[in-house]
């Protein structure tokens, strides 16, 4: 099903319906509804539907999660390419987990969260799953691990150069097949709006153009969301070694 369609929205958050609204601590749960956001994934929403009974995850009073569309767009790819020994953090909603857990071609999954509450409110949810592991642990504090597949989204915000530390720093602690970030196909589009398309390393562009060709087809009657930061994220792969010249993993 096409990730930008209504009915795929629809039937992501259906999935999501265990999720009922909670305190825990410092974590609020509720489920909301409102006018759609303006921003989608890419792409700047025009349309003045409302979204219904989207879970939404609050930690120390900050929207860490919610479900809505862009939510739903920017996790298709994370979901696509999990396969066999997946390591993620952090936990949020467990949206992505509950996902990868279906997967047959998923063996494990092995989450890290920072914050203890949330993993609470997983098990309370969702309880426990042959499949499932979660550890109670700071992300950028692993070494020595090993997964097919990894999916870093402990951000807050799209485009962090962050996450490419994140990544640099997780790649050599740790033996990683191939690794997604939360907005990485953001990060290929940027580049590609800046004409570097070149510098970035074959891996990103073999595994992202194909959504970004999804993407094309959906935002042929909307507005693109661009932040014109394309130059310096492909610097920002560079200076950590991941550009198209010194790639040193997923090559
Ligand atoms: C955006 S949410 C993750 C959403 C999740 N992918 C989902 O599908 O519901 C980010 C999560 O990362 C956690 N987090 C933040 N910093 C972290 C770190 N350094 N290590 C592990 N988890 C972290 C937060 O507590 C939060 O639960």
């Amino acid at each position: 099903m096409h990730p930008y369609s209504e009915a795929y929205y629809r039937r992501e958050l259906q999935r999501m319906s265990a999720v009922r609204p909670m305190v825990l601590g410092s974590l609020v749960v509720s489920r909301e509804s409102g006018p759609r956001p303006g921003d989608g994934y890419m792409y700047v929403e025009t349309r003045r539907t409302m979204l219904r009974d989207v879970p939404v995850l609050r930690l120390d009073g900050e929207v860490w999660m919610s479900l809505t569309p862009m939510e739903v767009q920017s996790t298709f790819m994370a979901i696509q390419l999990a396969h066999g020994r997946v390591g993620t953090a952090g936990l949020g909603l467990g949206y992505f987990v509950q996902r990868a857990l279906e997967k047959p071609e998923v063996e494990s999954v092995i989450v890290y969260e920072l914050n203890d509450d949330v993993l609470q409110l997983y098990r309370r949810t969702f309880g426990v799953h042959p499949k499932l592991e979660l550890h109670h642990a700071n992300a950028r504090l692993l070494e020595g691990e090993q997964w097919d597949f990894f999916y870093a989204d402990f951000y807050r915000h799209l485009l962090t150069p962050q996450a490419i530390d994140d990544m640099a720093a997780l790649s050599s602690a740790n033996l990683i097949g191939s690794y997604h970030w939360w907005s990485i196909e953001q990060t290929v589009l940027e580049a590609l709006h800046a004409g570097l398309a070149d510098r970035l390393p074959r891996w990103m562009l073999d595994a992202y153009l194909p959504f970004l060709r999804l993407f094309a087809q959906h935002a042929r009657s909307r507005t693109v969301q661009l932040f014109g930061c394309g130059a310096a994220l492909v610097e920002e792969l560079e200076r950590h070694g991941l550009g198209r010249r010194n790639s040193f993993v997923q090559t």
